[in-house]
């Protein structure tokens, strides 16, 4: 853990479930020194959901909480206020992501830490923005999806199940958490150069509708022009546009690229048999080649994104018919020669067991003081300089004896605390 280049920052991990967690152990892969500040007896409530080895934190918090210390402590106590106080006086960052209004029930408002440490940044993440009129409400992952526009642009705009769709990537909890990182990051270099700390805030709603912006853009273009061209809708079924609100578009491509989920070999008993295959306008001719249809080349019924549109469908029932004999690995490999974007559908057990994620540090194995070891996901940002290495996260309370010591506690001091139950 030498020479990271957040080493000497001070974090108190006020935070549960997703959204914090995961913005707080970017930043502990990353060389700060996280301190989770957990509830004793329970901690995290992900400790204990889904437990997939008796008696052993659940993966959930094992793989969002990996390079932290554990410090229970109970904030509503008096002795707990008191170090909580203490902590706030030594250290740079507080990330919290309780529910609204909670930490100031427990006495810590932002005016009651500036007071003990001007130069704190107080990071947080609550569903709503403040003033919004549903700040008041507590938010989960999905919640935000709605809230933020996924859901109602995500799935299919016909059939039997063609309501809003949640996605199952963490747009409304890790999403939010990058964002934070971001935050406090810039409030830490801004705070070098004026000596002040700041509050840092994300809603899970702001960060979702962040990564709907081009959702955003299409609802603009929709009320001045009245229609989407590259959505699967245009042309055939205009009434899909007539409310003038974005209507869903399944598997489309989002820019100016058509693209499509494909069918491969296999497809009727392997659910990821497919491929995304995306047509870029100025690899039309590689993709006339990779299909053996030259002839396509030059007609205007296919050479242009206007001539294709009408018949996009159909152009995509041509492509799964080329690469039905194909699995999905054999068909990126002929259309990647021609530079093609593309790619398999990969499930969790493929990613799992991938060698050049594996090999890049992206899927790792860390060894764990009860479970033995366990998987995770490390980090998505590569550096030249420097290689994250994920380690365990802690047990509950591991730290607390070493954490209070160093806030400078006595042996004593610390043994009345645990007396008294505040850690
Ligand atoms: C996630 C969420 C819905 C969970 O709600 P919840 O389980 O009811 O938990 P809360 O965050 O409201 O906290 C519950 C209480 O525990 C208390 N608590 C937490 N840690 C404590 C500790 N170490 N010692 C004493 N009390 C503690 C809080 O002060 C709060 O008390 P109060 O509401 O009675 O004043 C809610 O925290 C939330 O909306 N967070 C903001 C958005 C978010 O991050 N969502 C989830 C992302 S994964």
């Amino acid at each position: 853990m030498s020479n990271k280049p957040l080493q000497g920052i001070k974090i108190i991990d006020f935070t549960h479930v997703q959204a914090g967690p995961a913005c707080t152990q970017l930043l502990a892969w990353f060389g700060a020194d996280v301190i989770k500040v957990e509830r004793p007896g329970s901690g995290d409530v992900t400790r204990s959901q889904l437990r997939d080895v008796p008696g052993a934190d659940a993966l959930y918090f094992t793989m969002l909480n990996s390079n932290k210390r554990s410090l229970t402590l109970d904030t509503k106590k008096a002795e707990g206020k008191a170090v909580l106080e203490k902590m706030i006086k030594e250290s740079d960052v507080m990330v919290e992501n309780f529910g609204p209004g909670a930490l100031d029930r427990m006495g810590f408002t932002w005016e009651h830490i500036q007071s003990l440490n001007p130069g704190m940044i107080l990071a947080s993440v609550k569903g709503f923005s403040d003033g919004h009129h549903y700040e008041d409400l507590k938010v989960y992952e999905n919640v935000a999806q709605c809230a933020g526009g996924a859901a109602s642009t995500t799935g299919y705009w016909k059939g039997e199940n063609s309501g809003p769709t949640i996605s199952s990537a963490a747009l409304g909890d890790s999403n939010t958490g990058m964002h934070l990182a971001i935050g406090i990051l810039t409030a830490y270099i801004g705070r070098q150069k004026t000596g002040k700390g700041q509050k840092v805030a994300v809603s899970m709603q702001d960060a979702v509708l962040n990564l709907c912006r081009v959702k955003m853009r299409d609802q603009l273009r929709l009320d001045k022009i009245g229609y989407l061209e590259e959505y699967p809708q245009y042309p055939h079924e205009m009434d899909a546009f007539k409310d003038g609100v974005v209507p869903r578009g399944a598997n489309a491509g989002g820019g100016g690229q058509p693209g499509w989920i494909l069918k491969c070999k296999g497809w009727e008993t392997d659910p990821n048999a497919y491929i995304y295959f995306t047509i870029q306008g100025h690899a039309w001719g590689p993709i006339c080649d990779a299909l053996g249809k030259p002839e396509w080349k030059d007609d205007p019924a296919y050479n242009t994104p206007q001539g294709r549109q009408p018949h996009i469908m159909e152009i995509f029932g041509f492509i799964e018919k080329f690469i039905s004999d194909k699995t999905k690995y054999e068909a990126v490999d002929i259309f990647r020669k021609f530079d093609i974007p593309c790619a398999p559908v990969l499930s969790m057990k493929e990613l799992l067991h991938d060698k050049s994620l594996r090999a890049s540090g992206s899927i790792v194995e860390v060894p764990h003081k009860v479970r033995g070891s366990y998987f995770t996901v490390g980090s998505p940002i590569k550096f030249s300089d420097m290689k994250p290495e994920v380690t365990a996260s802690p047990l509950l309370g591991e730290h607390t004896d070493d954490v209070l010591a160093e806030l400078g506690y006595s042996a004593d001091q610390i043994k009345v605390m645990h007396d008294a139950n505040a850690v």
